[in-house]
C-alpha cells in the first residue's frame, strides 16, 4: 500500500510532513517537478499536462491515490484532471476542499446550500495562476454566502523558495502581505494557498499581526486523507515503500528540502 503526494516543488513537503505524522503506517511516494517549477506562473495547459504526467509517473509507483498537493494544480487542472482524464480504478485528490470545508464550518460531505459563516473578510495569498483562476472563490460559493474574499497573487516567493533564499521570501512576503493590507485592512482570516507558504508562515503571521487566523493546509489535509482511506481502503495502492522523486537534480532539491524541513531528506531522480 502506497499514496502519492504531488507538488511542482518542494512546497508539498508541508503536506508530506502532515500526512506523515497523522498516518504513520502508510507508505508515502513523493514527486517534486522541480524541473519545471514554479507552476504558478504557467498557463492552464501547461499545468495540465506537467501534473499529468507527474501523477502518471506516481501511478508507476503503485500509488493509486494521488494528493495533488500543489493549491496551482488543484485550481488550475485537477477538475479537467477528474473531468476527462483520471481512470475508474485511481483518484486524484486537491488540497483546496478541506481548507474550505475548515473555514466554512463543515463536514465532508455536506453538500447544504450556502449559508452565513463567522468569517467575514478573508484574505488568499497564492500563486498568479491560483488566483486568476479563481478556483477558491468557486468552491467558497458552493458553501458560504456573504464572504469578502481579496486575493493578493505572491509573485516571486515560489521562485526564492525553489533557490532557497529565505530572506528574499521574507521580503517578498511582507511586500505581499502589505499590499493586500491596503486593499482589506483587517482581514479575519489568512489563508496560505500555497503549499510553500507553510515555510514561510512565521513572516506570514509576523506581516499579518497576531489577531489574525491563519489556516494551515496541511493538517487539514492529513485529516481529510486519514478519513478518506477508512471510507475508501481500496485506493491505498500497491506500492511498498517511501520514496522522494524529483525532476530536478537529486543532490540540489536533497539539500534544500533538508534545510526546509531541517531534517534528513535523499531524493532520488524520478
Ligand atoms: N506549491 C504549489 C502551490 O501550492 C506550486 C507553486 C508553484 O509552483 O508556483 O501552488
Amino acid at each position: 500500500m502506497a499514496v502519492g503526494v504531488f507538488d511542482s516543488g518542494l512546497g508539498g513537503l508541508t503536506v508530506l510532513d502532515a500526512v506523515t505524522r497523522r498516518l504513520p503506517d502508510v507508505p508515502f511516494v513523493y514527486l517534486g517537478d522541480n524541473a519545471h517549477a514554479p507552476y504558478g506562473v504557467r498557463t492552464h495547459d501547461d499545468i495540465f499536462n506537467l501534473s499529468c504526467a507527474a501523477v502518471e509517473r506516481l501511478w508507476d509507483e503503485g500509488c493509486d491515490l494521488v494528493i495533488l498537493a500543489c493549491n496551482t494544480a488543484s485550481a488550475a487542472a485537477l477538475k479537467r484532471m477528474q473531468e476527462t482524464w483520471v481512470p475508474q480504478n485511481k483518484r486524484v485528490l486537491g488540497v483546496f476542499v478541506p481548507l474550505i470545508e475548515a473555514l466554512t464550518e463543515r463536514q465532508w460531505g455536506d453538500n447544504s446550500p450556502p449559508r452565513e459563516v463567522a468569517v467575514k473578510h478573508v484574505a488568499l495569498f497564492a500563486t498568479p495562476a491560483t488566483v486568476a483562476s479563481r478556483a477558491f472563490q468557486r468552491e467558497l460559493a458552493y458553501r458560504a454566502v456573504g464572504v469578502d474574499v481579496e486575493a493578493q497573487p505572491c509573485g516571486g516567493v515560489v521562485d526564492a523558495i525553489e533557490q532557497g533564499d529565505e530572506i528574499l521570501a521574507e521580503a517578498l512576503v511582507r511586500s505581499h502581505v502589505e499590499a493586500l493590507k491596503r486593499r482589506m485592512p483587517m482581514p479575519e482570516a489568512a489563508i496560505l494557498g500555497c503549499t510553500h507558504y507553510p515555510l514561510m508562515a512565521e513572516a506570514f503571521q509576523d506581516a499579518l499581526g497576531v489577531d489574525v487566523k491563519v489556516y494551515s493546509q496541511a493538517n487539514l489535509v492529513a485529516e481529510s486523507l486519514a478519513d478518506y482511506l477508512i471510507r475508501r481502503p481500496e485506493f491505498l495502492g500497491q506500492g511498498t515503500g517511501s520514496r522522494f522523486l524529483t525532476t530536478g537534480d537529486p543532490k540540489a532539491v536533497s539539500n534544500k528540502a533538508t534545510q526546509f524541513l531541517r531534517r534528513k531528506i535523499v531524493f532520488e531522480a524520478a
